[in-house]
C-alpha cells in the first residue's frame, strides 16, 4: 500500500527492527503536534518486528525486508532502497533499527537519513552501549538523534538527551531512563526535519532555524514512566 500525502508536507518512511517504542512516539507526535508531515511506511527488518504490527493497527502502510533472505549486505540493502523509494521519502528515518548500512546506501540518502543511538556520542558507538557507559565509570549517560555518515554512530549531531548514571544501575535500568529521554527528544528532532528548519554548516554542524534547545535534560518529572 502507498499512502497519499498533500503537496508541501514532508514524507517520512521510519525503519525498525524490534519494538518499535521509538516508532510510536514519533507516530503520535506527528498525530498529536499537526507536523507539516505524513508517515508514509514503517518497514521492518524482519517481519515479526513487534512494531510491526502497532504501525499497521495504527493505520500506516508497512512492509519488511527480512535481511536472512539475502546473500550479502549489498543485496539486502538494495532490496530495502527498492522498498524505500516506492514510497517516495524526503527523510527515512532509524529508529531501532539494528542492521549496519553499506556505504551506497548511506550515501543514497545522503543528509535525509537520521538515527537515533542510545549514547551521548562520540562516547560509545556500537553495540550495548548502557554496558559500556557502566563499566566506564561515566556519571552522565544519554542518548544522540544524528544524521547518517558512511562512519557508523557518527555524523552531524541534531540533538541529545542525558540522563544521570545513578548508584546501583544495571544495563537495564539505565536503558529504561535513557528510552524516556529518547522519546521526548527523537520526536522534537523530527519535527524540526518535518518543519524545514535543519541544515548544516560546510564542515557538517547541523543549525536549527529558531535556535531551540537541542538538549533534552533528565529530571524527576520525565522519569521512565513519562
Ligand atoms: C533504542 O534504545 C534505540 O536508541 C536503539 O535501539 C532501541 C530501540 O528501541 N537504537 P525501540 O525499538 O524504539 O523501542
Amino acid at each position: 500500500m502507498l499512502a497519499a500525502s498533500s503537496p508541501g508536507r514532508r514524507r517520512l518512511v521510519i525503519l525498525i527492527s524490534g519494538r518499535g517504542s521509538n516508532m510510536q512516539a514519533l507516530v503520535q507526535a506527528c498525530r498529536q503536534e499537526n507536523w507539516p508531515a505524513d508517515i508514509v511506511a514503517v518497514i521492518a527488518s524482519r517481519p515479526d518486528a513487534a512494531g510491526l504490527r502497532w504501525a499497521g493497527e495504527a493505520g500506516i502502510p508497512i512492509a519488511s525486508v527480512y535481511h536472512r533472505d539475502y546473500a550479502g549486505r549489498e543485496a539486502f540493502d538494495a532490496a530495502l532502497a527498492e522498498e524505500i523509494d516506492r514510497h517516495r521519502p524526503d527523510y527515512v528515518i532509524l529508529a531501532g533499527f539494528m542492521r549496519v548500512l553499506t556505504p551506497g546506501f548511506v550515501n543514497r540518502y545522503a543528509d535525509r537519513l537520521v538515527n537515533i543511538h542510545p549514547s551521548l556520542l562520540p562516547a560509545f558507538p556500537g553495540l550495548h552501549t548502557h554496558g559500556q557507559a557502566l563499566a566506564t565509570g561515566v556519571q552522565v549517560h544519554g542518548c544522540t538523534v544524528h544524521f547518517v555518515t558512511p562512519l557508523l554512530d557518527h555524523g552531524p549531531i541534531i540533538a541529545q538527551g542525558c540522563v544521570p548514571v545513578l548508584g546501583g544501575d544495571s544495563p537495564e535500568s539505565l536503558a529504561e531512563r535513557v528510552l524516556a529521554i529518547e522519546h521526548r527528544v527523537f520526536p522534537a528532532a523530527v519535527r524540526w526535519l518535518a518543519e524545514g528548519r535543519v541544515s548544516q554548516t560546510a564542515d557538517h554542524r547541523v543549525v536549527v532555524q529558531g535556535d531551540p534547545q537541542r538538549l533534552y535534560m533528565w529530571s524527576a518529572g520525565n522519569a521512565p514512566a513519562d
